[in-house]
């Protein structure tokens, strides 16, 4: 017999006005899975280009489908063979899965255990719901991708958003110094979080005011935003040092650096880092805005933009 759960979802790849919420079967744990009560799920702006079935080749859609891969909940039940959680313990986890059909924008989803890890405890659901997929980003892009060192500069493109939140306090943990780049508005906020320079893109020519803020040349850059900013900077970087993009694949810049693009992996060994980073209390993860799931179409709209602060969460 099945049972009914609210979710949002979509039934063709399209407008993202076609992301409706209503009801669906609740999904059962299989061997292996656990089910989980969804507290919080982040939005990011992946969600956007999946819905409009611009990742279609590689990660396929049965439908309806649900979108979403971050979440927070509570583990409701174990299916066969899942011992690493109890009913009741507080988990999250980045929840891409090889097929978008199960996402977190629904009151459960079932996961393979191997997805999840414990929550931060020092914060609140919410918060918790949106650090999986922008803190394995900035994590795997500055540690594995890159090689970030104690006394290296990094510049992040884009430091205000979901990812460069992460990746500015992630950063000052490793012992870099930290130049952050985003808009006017957001000058303080990257301060807030520990950037040493900050720099507005849209006041000028973004080398020229790095060239203003440092003497030495940088020896890592983060890019996760679009525009030029990257075309404007790039020339202060220094002869090998290292370059990672999460936006853009084939930058076409100079051969005398070392350039890596990330896709981020689902990893429950470097959330359980992350959580134990939160609640050190070395990293925080500032919600800017929380929707229903009956706004769903709303969060994913205004998270397209790229302007938003921090994070974006769903509480369904
Ligand atoms: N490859 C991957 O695995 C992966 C993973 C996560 C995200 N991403 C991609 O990475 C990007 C960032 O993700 P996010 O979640 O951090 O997005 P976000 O929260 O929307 O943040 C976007 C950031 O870019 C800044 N920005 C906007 N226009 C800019 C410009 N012209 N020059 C410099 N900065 C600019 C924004 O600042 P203002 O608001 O002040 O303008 C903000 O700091 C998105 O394109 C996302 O799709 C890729």
């Amino acid at each position: 017999m099945s049972t009914p759960m609210r979710a949002s979802y979509f039934e063709e790849f399209g407008e993202l006005d076609q992301i409706k919420t209503g009801t669906l079967e609740r999904p059962e744990a299989g061997e292996g899975e656990v089910l989980v009560r969804v507290r919080a799920a982040g939005v990011n702006p992946v969600d956007a280009a999946v819905a409009r079935g611009m990742l279609q080749q590689a990660i396929p859609a049965k439908f309806p489908a649900v979108p979403g891969w971050d979440l927070a909940g509570e583990v409701k039940e174990r299916g066969h063979a899942a011992r690493r959680f109890d009913e009741g313990d507080e988990v999250y986890a980045y929840a891409r899965r090889p097929t978008v059909q199960h996402g977190t924008f629904a009151e459960y989803v079932a996961l393979p255990e191997c997805y999840l890890a414990r929550r931060p405890q020092t914060i609140t659901m919410t918060e918790a719901g949106g650090i999986p997929l922008v803190g394995l980003t900035a994590y795997q892009a500055l540690f594995l991708a890159g090689d970030l060192s104690e006394g290296d500069t990094l510049l992040i493109l884009g430091a205000s958003g979901g990812v460069g939140t992460l990746a500015i306090q992630l950063a000052k943990t490793a012992g870099a110094t930290v130049i952050g780049v985003a808009g006017k508005h957001n000058q303080a906020y990257m301060k807030e979080l520990g950037a040493d320079e900050t720099i507005d893109y849209a006041a000028g020519n973004v080398g020229e005011a790095i060239r203003a803020a440092v003497r030495e040349d940088i020896d890592f850059i983060f890019h996760c935003s679009r525009g030029d900013s990257l075309d404007q900077s790039i020339d202060t970087l220094k002869s090998g040092g290292q370059l990672v993009s999460i936006t853009n694949s084939q930058p076409g810049v100079r051969d005398d650096i070392r350039f890596e693009y990330v896709f981020v992996e689902p990893n429950a060994r470097q959330l359980k880092h992350l959580q134990e980073l939160v609640d050190e209390n070395s990293i925080k993860i500032p919600v800017s805005k929380t929707f229903g799931l009956e706004d769903t179409g709303k969060a994913i709209r205004e998270i397209e933009s790229l302007h938003t602060r921090g994070k974006t969460v769903i509480t369904p």
